[in-house]
């Protein structure tokens, strides 16, 4: 499917496009999220929180790596949602160390990875990304361009 862009202005309007985004979402799902540093990849986080019914306050994973939140589905389940930022992850046997493979790869969660390329070998093939990039005209503006995971071709024959 070809990618979706959305054009944001502040900080709440990445928050609400996060939230808009988190609705299409389902337990297993995996989202990469590029950007720079400061590009607003954890504010996106916290709208999709927000839609997932999170108590907790979202915080930046910086040191943590993996933060974790208990939310509801729309129909009340519960789910769990991981919020990862790799940044400082330098070696496979870091990322081992924190769990990553078991999480990334945990089908009842929902799982945000920030720095997805300190992974690359590790990310599932079928996931989102939202990639996120400065606008150079307004110094809070950002696009948004969201892919969806490639669809599994189910041929009759
Ligand atoms: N349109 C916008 N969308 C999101 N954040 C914005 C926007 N305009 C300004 N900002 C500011 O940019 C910063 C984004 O920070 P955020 O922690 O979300 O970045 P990040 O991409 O997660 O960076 P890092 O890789 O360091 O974790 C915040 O300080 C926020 O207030
Ligand atoms: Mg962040």
């Amino acid at each position: 499917m070809d990618p979706k862009t959305f054009h944001s202005s502040s900080q709440r309007q990445t928050q609400d496009l996060g939230e808009d985004f988190a609705a299409q979402l389902s337990p297993g799902d995996v989202v990469a999220l590029e950007g720079d540093l400061g590009a607003g990849k954890t504010e996106f986080v916290r709208g999709v929180c927000r839609y997932f019914n999170v108590q907790d306050i979202v915080t930046s994973p910086t040191f943590a790596i993996i933060n974790q939140y208990d939310g509801s589905l729309a129909g009340g389940s519960p789910v769990r949602i991981y919020h990862v930022d790799l940044y400082r992850i330098e070696t496979q046997e870091q990322l081992r160390s924190v769990g990553f493979v078991e999480m990334v790869n945990d089908t009842s969660a929902i799982k945000f990875i920030e720095w997805p390329e300190k992974a690359r070998s590790e990310m599932p093939d079928r996931h989102w990304t939202v990639a996120l990039t400065n606008d150079a005209s307004n110094e809070n503006g950002r696009m948004i361009e969201i892919t969806a995971p490639e669809r599994l071709l189910i041929t009759d024959y």
